[in-house]
């Protein structure tokens, strides 16, 4: 039997902690894949403020790894025991900054730093606006060393989803960048008629 793919999923402090849950669900019907969660210190407070207290229990049980934001030391902190692929979903301003200029003094963004150095998989789901130059700098800078920027942007196409369906779909979408086989869970588009 072959070990599963290790999906990071990091829960930073940008608004939409939603997101994050959802994507932890949708991993978890996934064979083949263990999920290695992390919350930041802003992905706590985003959490306390937006989810119930049913929702954040939700996250912490669908999580098959948890990892502290200050280890270091963890395994997916080493290019030797890299993860598969990676999303910070919803993906703060500050975590954006810190990949975009190697400032992996945070599990979250050392695990980013080594998905980028390794080649392999990295989408943040960047989440503010309007933007400044900085803003979008960082974004140029994370996109040239490798990484996906997929800002969550609902699908106004597929009509009038709840909050609920609208954050499921943003999340099926970032998985499905990362390789994930979410196609069954995915609504995609298709012509009238
Ligand atoms: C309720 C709330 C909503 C926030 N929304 C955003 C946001 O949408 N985008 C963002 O970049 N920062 C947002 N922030 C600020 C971040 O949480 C803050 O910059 C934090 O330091 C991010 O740290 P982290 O990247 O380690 O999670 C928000 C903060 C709070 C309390």
């Amino acid at each position: 039997m072959t070990a599963p793919r290790k999906l990071g999923i990091v829960l930073s402090g940008a608004s939409g902690s939603l997101l994050a849950l959802q994507a932890l669900r949708l991993a978890h019907s996934i064979a083949d894949w263990e999920s290695h969660l992390i919350i930041t210190e802003g992905g706590q407070r985003t959490a306390e403020l937006e989810l119930n207290s049913q929702q954040r229990a939700e996250i912490t049980a669908l999580a098959d790894h948890i990892h502290q934001d200050r280890d270091l030391a963890a395994t997916i902190a080493s290019g030797s025991n890299a993860l598969d692929a990676m999303a910070i979903l919803p993906c703060s301003i500050r975590s954006l900054s810190a990949i975009a200029y190697g400032q992996t003094d945070r599990l979250s963004i050392r695990a980013a730093d080594v998905m980028l150095k390794e080649r392999k998989p990295l989408v943040l789901a960047v989440r503010e606006s309007p933007l400044h130059a900085g803003h979008l700098n960082a974004m140029s800078q994370v996109t040239q060393m490798g990484g996906i920027i997929a800002p969550p942007v609902p699908a106004f196409y597929l009509g009038n989803l709840s909050i609920e369906d609208m954050t499921r779909q943003m999340a099926a979408r970032i998985l499905q960048l990362l390789g994930l086989d979410v196609k069954d869970q995915r609504q995609a588009w298709e012509p009238p008629g």
